[in-house]
């Protein structure tokens, strides 16, 4: 299955792509890769994702709407794990625009493209749209249930 992640220089995103890697899916990782902390940390991350064939690392911010069209045009990816955020809670106050950047008008994006995907889909398909709904693009979830997913070592995915 192919997966666009975002966030794959992050804490959490690096480990759910090396997951998926490791059980033979193609990961498409996005991350802009900014300095709210160590960039060589993350840099460390893509790095050894990389060793990986099917992990492809692209550099872009999700604010970047236009450049987000054009990769899920590109690479149609069957799943989006959207895991890039402004995190913390103190540097909020310092600023709060990141995250409305980042958090909110970022996400929406995601969710634009994922969207775009299932219309296209639904005009050609609309008969087996409603059986298909489980399969859609983007599933909203929590980090916690990505943890006890791994701890699992879920079975592949079917598209
Ligand atoms: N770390 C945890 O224990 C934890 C717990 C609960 C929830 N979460 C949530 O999981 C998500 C990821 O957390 P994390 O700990 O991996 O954070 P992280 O800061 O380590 O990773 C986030 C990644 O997103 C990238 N990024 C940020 N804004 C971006 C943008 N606009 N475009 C592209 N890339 C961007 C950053 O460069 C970074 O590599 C967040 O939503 C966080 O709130 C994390």
């Amino acid at each position: 299955m192919k997966v666009l992640i975002t966030g794959t220089a992050g804490f959490i995103g690096a480990a759910v792509a090396e997951q998926l890697l490791a059980r033979g899916d193609e990961v498409i990782g996005v991350d802009n890769v900014n300095d709210y902390y160590d960039v060589q940390l993350k840099q460390d991350r893509l790095t050894r994702l990389l060793q990986y064939d099917k992990f492809t690392d692209v550099r872009l911010s999700l604010e970047d709407a236009p450049a987000l069209e054009q990769l899920f045009k590109r690479e149609q990816p069957q799943r989006a794990i959207n895991l890039a955020a402004q995190a913390g809670v103190r540097y909020s106050l310092q600023n709060p625009g990141a995250y409305i950047q980042s958090n909110v008008s970022g996400f929406m994006n995601i969710l634009e493209n994922c969207r775009l995907d299932w219309n296209i889909w639904c005009t050609h398909q609309a008969v087996r749209c409603m059986a298909l709904i489980p399969a859609c693009r983007f599933q909203y979830t929590t980090t916690s249930i990505i943890r006890l997913a791994c701890m699992r070592q879920p079975k592949k995915l079917t598209s």
